[in-house]
């Protein structure tokens, strides 16, 4: 039992350090990623985050292994509501959330192709997905004008930069051992320092999370649709283990009753 005790918090200790880079990696260095702190069980922000999506996402990103029926059922709309507010891109409820825009045409636009986005909660995690909406900043030495803190000279527009406004980002300076001058990290995620906003965005700066978490939510279901269901499956479990321990528990008292 000792060994035991002593060897559990190793193991917890061994996993923590081995990951612990990988962490720092996914964080792009030096910031670290900011929790999405979204629930999707809530139905009201999945409608709202799939309203987000199809209207300032689905322009040149697809989500193409999710259909528009399943997305009608876990919402909870009518035919009517998700043919009125989501479905720009199709016309029949059996097809999946794929764009017009061909691949070619888009990777010579953007340098870039824009990636699928119905697994990229997985990929990149929920957090590093909110951290990256929240973290385009002003740089002119880009195309698009912006740069990222998180994907650093990502080939994506801020394309939610009306609602969230502007904002610059500041990085630390550090002096050249050997000579002594001043060397500039702009745009070094590990020199980051803070955000400044420099206009005023359509939303406040709480309603824009919200924006983003509702977003994010709808990407985290998209990328495990049976997440619901694996929830109240997982409950059903419990019940079922709770009443076999019962029973389990009254033959025991039944057979070793005789056995005085
Ligand atoms: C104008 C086209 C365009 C729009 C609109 C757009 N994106 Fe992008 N997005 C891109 C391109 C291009 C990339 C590839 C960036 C790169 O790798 O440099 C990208 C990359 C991403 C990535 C990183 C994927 C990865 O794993 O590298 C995420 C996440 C993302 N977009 C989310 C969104 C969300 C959410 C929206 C809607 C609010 C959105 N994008 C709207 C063009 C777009």
């Amino acid at each position: 039992m000792m060994q035991l005790m002593t060897r559990i918090p190793s193991a917890v200790v061994a996993t923590l350090l081995l990951s612990a880079p990988f962490a720092a990696q996914a964080a792009g260095g030096g910031i670290g990623l900011m929790p999405a702190g979204n629930d999707v069980s809530d139905v009201a922000s999945l409608q709202r985050g799939a309203r987000n999506f199809v209207n300032y996402c689905m322009g040149c990103h697809s989500a193409k292994y999710i259909r528009y029926n399943k997305l009608q059922e876990v919402l909870q709309l009518s035919e009517e509501q998700l043919k009125e507010n989501l479905m720009f891109a199709a016309e029949k409820v059996d097809e999946t959330m794929t764009i017009a825009m061909p691949a070619n045409d888009a990777a010579r636009w953007f340098g870039q192709a824009p990636p699928d986005l119905t697994l990229v909660s997985r990929s990149r995690g929920t957090d590093w997905v909110y951290t990256f909406l929240k973290s385009f900043y002003l740089d002119d030495q880009t195309m698009t004008g912006t740069n990222n803190l998180v994907l650093p000279n990502a080939s994506m527009p801020h394309v939610l930069w009306e609602l969230q406004g502007l904002q610059s980002a500041e990085f630390r300076t550090s002096e050249d051992p050997n000579t002594g001058e001043t060397v500039n990290h702009f745009g070094d995620p590990a020199y980051f320092e803070a955000f400044t906003q420099e206009t005023e965005g359509t939303m406040s700066a709480a309603e824009y999370d919200q924006f983003v978490r509702d977003l994010v939510n709808f990407l985290d279901w998209a990328g495990t649709p049976e997440q619901l269901e694996r929830r109240t499956l997982g409950i059903w479990v419990l019940i079922f283990l709770l009443v076999f321990l019962i029973f389990a528990y009254l033959l025991k008292v039944e057979i070793w009753k005789d056995v005085k």
